[in-house]
C-alpha cells in the first residue's frame, strides 16, 4: 500500500452530473440534451482555416497573451458589436472561459476572502474559489421570477467579500440581467471595493431581438471586472478550448501573471483561424440560428405536460415538470431518461441548498432532427 499522506483541496468533488447523465442516457440509448454543447458540426470554412494556418507552419506557442491577429478581430468585433474601444492592454486568450475564469479568481482571492456566487452557478465557480483558499458565499435565486432581490444579496456582503460572480445570460435559467441589475450589482461592487467576474459566455445567445448588456458597459463595472466568454460556445467549437478574458488594465496585469505560469499561451493555429473567422462577421447570424431551434423546441413543449417560459438567453431551456411529478428533480430526471428516452439536467445540482422547485435543464443546441424526436417524445407525456 502506498504510504502517502495529504489533504485533498477538493474533498467533496465527484463525479460531475453532466458525465453521470451522459453514461445513463448512453446505457439505455436516451437523447442526450443534458450536455450543455452541441451535436454539429462547425462551419467547415473555419476548420479549413485551422489546416491553412497548421500548413503554413504556424504550430510553435503564440504571444502569451495572444495573436496579434486575434487581438485585434476580437477589438474590432467588440467595436462594431457595441461600439466599445477595447485596449490590447486589456485582452488575453485562454483555453476557454473555465481557464479565464479559473485565472481571474487565482489572481485575486487570498484564504479567508469571501466570493458571493449566485444559484444556480455555473460548477467551475466555487471549487475554483475554494482551491485558492476562499469561501463561496451563495445567493440562491427562486423559481419564478428568479429576480435577485438586492437588499438580501447586500446582506451576505461585509469587509471580506472579495468577488462577486454574475453568469449574464445565465446558465441554466436563460435569463437576461437587465441595466438595473448590473447597476445595482456595480453599486455594491464600489461600496464594498469589491470586485467582479462577469462571464458572458452566452453574449451572442439572445432572442427576440433584445441586447445583452455587457458588464464592460456599466460605468461601474467596467474597471472592476474580469469578463469572459468563450469561442466554443460562439463558434460551435467547444472541444477546441479557446475563450478569452477582458479587464482593466489594473487587472489584467494581475490576471496575466497567473496565465503566464498556468497557460503560458493558447494554441497557435485556432488563434490564427478564429481570427480570420471572426472578420468575417460569423458571430453576427448566432441570435437568429439559435432562436429557430429554441422555437422548434417550444412548439413540442407547448403541447407537453411541461410548463415553460421561453428562454431568453443561452442554448437552455428550463421546464417546470410541477404537472407531472411531485418527484425531486434528481430522481425525475432519471425517471424521464427511462421512460421516454430523454435526458437532461435537474437544476437542484446548480445550487448549494436548492429550494423546493421541480425543474429541469434542456439544451437545445441540437440538430433540428433531434429536437423534432425529443418533442415527439415529450408531447408523448401526455398518455
Ligand atoms: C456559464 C458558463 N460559463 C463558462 C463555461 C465554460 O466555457 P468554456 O467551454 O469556454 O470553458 C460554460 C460552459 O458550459 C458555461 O455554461
Amino acid at each position: 500500500m502506498l504510504n502517502i499522506s495529504f489533504e485533498s483541496k477538493l474533498p467533496q468533488t465527484e463525479k460531475s452530473i453532466f458525465s453521470k447523465m451522459s453514461a445513463i442516457a448512453n446505457e439505455y440509448k436516451a437523447i442526450n440534451l443534458s450536455q450543455g454543447f452541441p451535436n454539429f458540426d462547425p462551419d467547415f470554412t473555419l476548420i479549413e482555416l485551422v489546416h491553412k494556418y497548421m500548413k503554413a507552419g504556424k504550430n510553435q506557442y503564440a504571444p502569451m497573451a495572444g495573436t496579434p491577429e486575434l487581438l485585434q478581430a476580437i477589438k474590432l468585433k467588440i467595436k462594431a458589436h457595441r461600439g466599445l474601444e477595447i485596449h490590447e492592454d486589456q485582452l488575453c486568450i485562454t483555453a476557454g472561459a473555465t481557464q479565464a475564469i479559473y485565472t481571474a479568481i487565482s489572481a485575486v482571492v487570498k484564504p479567508g476572502d469571501e466570493v458571493i456566487c449566485i444559484d444556480p452557478a455555473y460548477d467551475s465557480y466555487k471549487p475554483a474559489i475554494i482551491t485558492n483558499g476562499g469561501q463561496p458565499i451563495s445567493y440562491g435565486l427562486e423559481a419564478p421570477s428568479f429576480k435577485i432581490d438586492w437588499d438580501k444579496f447586500e446582506a451576505l456582503m461585509n469587509a471580506k467579500t472579495k468577488l462577486l460572480i454574475l453568469n449574464n445570460p445565465h446558465n441554466p435559467l436563460g435569463i437576461c440581467y437587465s441595466k438595473e441589475d448590473l447597476t445595482r450589482l456595480g453599486q455594491l461592487a464600489e461600496k464594498y471595493d469589491c470586485l467582479v467576474i462577469s462571464d458572458e459566455v452566452y453574449e451572442h445567445l439572445v432572442f427576440d431581438d433584445q441586447k445583452h448588456i455587457s458588464a464592460l458597459e456599466i460605468p461601474s463595472l467596467k474597471d472592476r471586472s474580469f469578463v469572459t466568454y468563450s469561442f466554443g460556445k460562439t463558434f460551435h467549437i467547444t472541444g477546441w478550448k479557446m475563450g478569452y478574458c477582458i479587464a482593466s488594465p489594473l487587472l489584467m496585469e494581475e490576471f496575466k501573471k497567473i496565465h503566464q505560469f498556468t497557460v503560458f499561451s493558447v494554441n497557435t493555429p485556432a488563434q490564427l483561424a478564429i481570427a480570420e473567422y471572426l472578420g468575417m462577421n460569423s458571430w453576427k447570424t448566432l441570435p437568429a440560428f439559435f432562436q429557430q431551434k429554441r422555437d422548434l423546441l417550444m412548439q413540442y413543449l407547448d403541447q407537453s405536460p411541461f410548463q415553460v417560459k421561453a428562454s431568453a438567453g443561452t442554448y437552455f431551456q428550463l421546464v417546470d415538470y410541477s404537472a407531472i411529478s411531485q418527484q425531486v428533480d434528481t430522481e425525475f430526471a432519471m425517471e424521464l431518461i427511462k421512460s421516454i428516452g430523454v435526458a437532461t439536467i435537474p437544476v437542484s445540482v446548480f445550487y448549494d441548498q436548492a429550494p423546493k422547485q421541480q425543474l429541469l435543464r434542456i439544451c437545445f443546441a441540437k440538430t433540428d432532427e433531434l429536437l423534432h424526436q425529443a418533442g415527439e417524445r415529450m408531447i408523448s407525456l401526455n398518455n
